[in-house]
Order: C-alpha cells, then structure tokens, then sequence
C-alpha cells in the first residue's frame, strides 16, 4: 500500500472516528455511532499493517499480537458482567498507559527511531518520549488503582497522607529536573537512569492521586483517566510519528475532558482541583465505599403487594434507578412495570443521576437494552422540579443519588453534590436488600422520611413479585 492511500485511509478513519463520536452521544444514534467507529478502526488497522512502515517479518509480529489481544478482547468482551464494566473500562486505560510506556522505552533504545535527524529534532523526539513515558506511567498506575477501588479490592476510603500537595510537588520538581538531564543526555545508557527515575516517580503519583479520592468522586475520576488514557494515546503517535494516533488520542483526551467537566459539574467539583488530583476528602466524614455507616432512625418497610398497591392508585411515577439495578439486572422486569403502568394509563418517567451506577451513562444503556422508550428517560435537571407533583417515586437500588443529606449536610461527603429530590413526591418507595449504605458510605435520612417506604429484597425479584401483584 502506498503513502499516499495510506494517509488517505488515515483520513477516511479520522472523519470516521469524529461521526462515531457524534454519534454516541445520543441513544438513538449510538448504535450507527459504535458502526462509524468500528469501520475506522479497522480502516486504520488495515491501513497501517499494509502500509509502509510494515515491512518483512514485521507482519507476522502483527497477526500474533493481533491475535493474542484479539483472543483476550473477545473472551472479556463475552464474560464481563454489566456490573464489571467500569472496572474493565478502567482496565483498558491502563493498558493504553502500558502501551505509551513501552513504546515511550522502545522508541528512545531504536537507534533508527532517530537516525538521519538533527540535533534540534532529536532533541524534539528525547522531549515526546519523556512527556510519552510520563502520561502513559500516571495513567497506567492510576487506572490500576482506579479498577481496585471499582472492583472493591482496594478500599474506597480517601489515603491522605501527610503534606500530600508538598509530596505531588516535590515529585513535579523532580521529574522536571530530570527531564532536562535526560534531554542532555549524550548516550542512550546515560539518559536511561533519569527516564527510569521519572518513570517511577509518575507511578507513584498515579497510585497517590488516586489513592487519595474519596469514594464518591470516582466518577470524575473515571472521566479523567479516559482522557488522560487519550493524551498517551496522543504522544504515543508523537513517538511514532503516526497522525492518526495524534488525532485520535486527541479526540479521546478531550472528549474525556469535556465528560469529566460535565461530572465536576454534577458532582459539584471543582474541574482543576480535580485535575491536579488529590480531591474528594475535603471537610467532611471520609466516606468508605460499600459503607459503614450506622443507620439512624426507624423506617416503615413494606411488601411487594403494598408497593403494587401505591402504583395502582398512582397517576404519575418517577422510576429512580440505581446501581443496585445493575447488580439485580432488574432492567427488563423494570421495563415489563413501565409497560404496563402506562397502558393503565399512568404516567411513568425515569429519572437519570449524572452519576448513577458506576459508569457514566450506566443507567441508560441498561434501559435502552430493556427497550425503555428514550422519551421518557429524562436527566436529573428535566426533571427534579417535577417531584412534587408525583405520586410514586420508585428507587430501585439507588442510594447516593437521592440522598438529601447532599443539600442539608454541609460535613457530608457528598455535600453540595445535585441529587434527585425524590423525598418532595407523595410517596417514595426504596428498594434495596438492606439498611447498607452506597458506594459513598454516607448513612441516608431519605429512609427515615415519613413519606418513605423501604421494600426489602434482591431488586430483581421484588419486581417480579410487584409485577404479579399489578396484573394479579
Ligand atoms: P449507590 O449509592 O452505590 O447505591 C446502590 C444501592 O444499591 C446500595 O445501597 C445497595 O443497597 C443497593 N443494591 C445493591 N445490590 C442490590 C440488589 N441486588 N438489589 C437491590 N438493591 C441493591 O448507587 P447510586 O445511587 O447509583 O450512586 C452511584 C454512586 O457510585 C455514587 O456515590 C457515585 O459517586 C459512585 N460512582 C459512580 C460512578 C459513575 S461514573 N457513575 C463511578 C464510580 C463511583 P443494599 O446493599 O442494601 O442492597
């Protein structure tokens, strides 16, 4: 393949990337959006192993990687829970971190990666390595961290260690000083000690920023190691002088910037703080995930037939969903409710949290997946104004979201974050297995509100059991 049908296909895949993109961003595009993306990937792949920098024995490389990774996408793309998809999400940015720092290493020890250039270029490609191996180290180290703490195995509770912003400094100073020591380097054994000590000091900073966000911040947190996974992305194709690579880690990055702006937005944080890492713990109680906190109060629990009674006489029902949706995979009975609620006339809407479950936009993949009609799944600010003119309000395994100690709490974790008024309706009905508390670990007074039911039980099978009782 030529140079010439190569950048054209670049550009074919660029424009193809950029509609995917646009198409994602709403449900009813976002299949066509996956398409878009998926031909331009492979538009790319095929581009470059064909084209001219591949040459001999490098193919066979190519197919064996293509398949070892192909193998290993596949199986995990047909195991993983939908519960599982943060972390695998998570996963995956660690794996770009890896890849911008193996190339990063790679790149600087291949004589011919800087063969025939200047003294100025050289020094140009010593300062993409540099930058490469340093975003690709804090992203890989972070991103592990992050899959910890989705996953559970590493506790959701903020590490602030002593003078944390000095150590995060210290470490800036020193990387910077040892970046201009590696650019000065006149041999490939003497730069390799400051690329080795930067290198692991962006580790460590990858595992401290992370180690030190709060539970309830992991949204942003999400968000941010998207973007972050998109500037390796970016000066991995600095290293190799690839523009697509460019292009698309730039669009990667700055879409997640731009998605971590809007979860700032939600959360109610601050963007640069966020940026800077090390947020999340301010003020209030440390939050643990899974939660320990001590329920206060007495709440009034009710049964599945009750809960289908308070729908019957309802005339209009906000359906709040949650993570523990997800985990019940409660979607589909969730859907089957809807259905018949709204052929008995009633009026049923969703109510959709920023933040809700453990991935941005969780939620409503699992509803369009149950083949919830997209107009009557609203986001929290179309629709908070309209609890109070609400019958039912019905929280199917969501806790954080709806927890009014956000806006009368100012020591709470979560104070300040924008939460779904769900206690301003007629009747609030939570359903959950237990007294346990999010992901925040923040105890939740909503339960303890004389307009509040709690039903009891796996989401899944207490909606069956609502279900039989509606059309019983
Ligand atoms: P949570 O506050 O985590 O509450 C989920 C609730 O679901 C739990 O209290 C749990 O109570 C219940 N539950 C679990 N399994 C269940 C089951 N099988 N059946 C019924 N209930 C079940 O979830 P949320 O309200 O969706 O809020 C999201 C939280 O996650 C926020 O704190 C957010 O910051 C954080 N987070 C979000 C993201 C993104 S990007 N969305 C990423 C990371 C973290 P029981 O154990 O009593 O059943």
């Amino acid at each position: 393949m030529s140079s010439s049908l190569v950048t054209v296909s670049y550009i074919a895949a660029i424009i193809l990337f950029i509609l995917s993109l646009g198409g994602l961003s709403n449900p009813e595009s976002s299949r066509r959006g996956n398409l878009y993306g998926m031909i331009g990937m492979a538009i790319a792949v095929l581009a470059t192993i064909f084209g001219p920098r591949v040459t001999g024995g490098g193919i066979a490389w190519i197919i064996v990687a293509l398949l070892a990774g192909g193998t290993v996408g596949i199986y995990l793309a047909r195991t993983v829970r939908m519960t599982q998809m943060p972390e695998l999400v998570a996963f995956m940015h660690s794996m770009v971190g890896l890849a911008a720092m193996v190339v990063g290493y790679a790149s600087y020890v291949d004589p011919t990666s800087t063969a025939g250039l200047s003294p100025a270029e050289h020094s140009i490609h010593s300062m993409e390595v540099y930058i490469g191996v340093l975003i690709g180290a804090v992203t890989l180290s972070g991103s592990v961290i992050a899959f910890g703490k989705l996953a559970g195995k590493i506790s959701g509770a903020p590490l602030a260690l002593p003078a944390r912003h000095y150590l995060n400094l210290v470490g800036l100073l020193v990387v910077i000083w040892y970046g201009r020591e590696f650019l000065n380097a006149t041999s490939i054994e003497q730069g390799m000690t400051p690329l080795i000590i930067m290198s692991v000091i962006a580790l460590l900073f990858g595992i401290h920023m992370v180690m030190a966000i709060g539970g309830a911040d992991m949204p942003v947190v999400v968000s941010m190691l998207n973007s972050y996974s998109g500037w390796a992305a970016a000066a991995t194709g600095f290293m190799l002088s690839n523009d697509l690579l460019i292009v698309t880690g730039a669009l990667v990055g700055s879409s997640g910037a731009i998605l971590s702006y809007i979860m700032c937005q939600a959360m109610n944080r601050h963007f640069i703080s966020v940026i800077a890492g090390g947020f999340g713990s301010g003020g209030g109680t440390a939050p643990v995930a899974g939660g320990d906190a001590q329920p206060a109060g007495e709440v009034v629990p009710v049964s599945a037939t009750e809960t289908a009674e308070l729908l019957k006489e309802a005339r209009s029902v906000i359906i709040v969903p949650g993570y523990g949706m997800a985990v019940a995979q409660a979607q589909h009975t969730v859907y089957e409710i809807t259905k018949f609620l709204r052929e008995q006339g009633k009026t049923v809407r969703f109510g959709i949290h920023p933040v809700a479950g453990r991935m941005p936009g969780h939620m409503n993949v699992l509803l369009a997946e149950a083949k919830v009609p997209y107009d009557i799944v609203l986001e929290m600010d179309e629709i908070n104004e309209d609890f109070p003119e609400t019958d039912v309000s019905m929280i199917i395994g969501a806790n954080d979201i709806v927890n009014p100690s956000a806006q009368d709490d100012p020591n709470s974790p979560i104070a300040g974050m924008p939460v779904l008024e769900v206690w301003k309706g007629k009747t609030s009905i939570v359903m959950k297995r237990s007294m346990a508390s999010g992901y925040a670990g923040v105890d939740n007074p909503l339960f303890y509100k004389e307009n509040n039911r709690m039903l009891f039980g796996d989401a899944k099978k207490m909606l069956d059991e609502v279900l039989a009782a509606l059309k019983a």
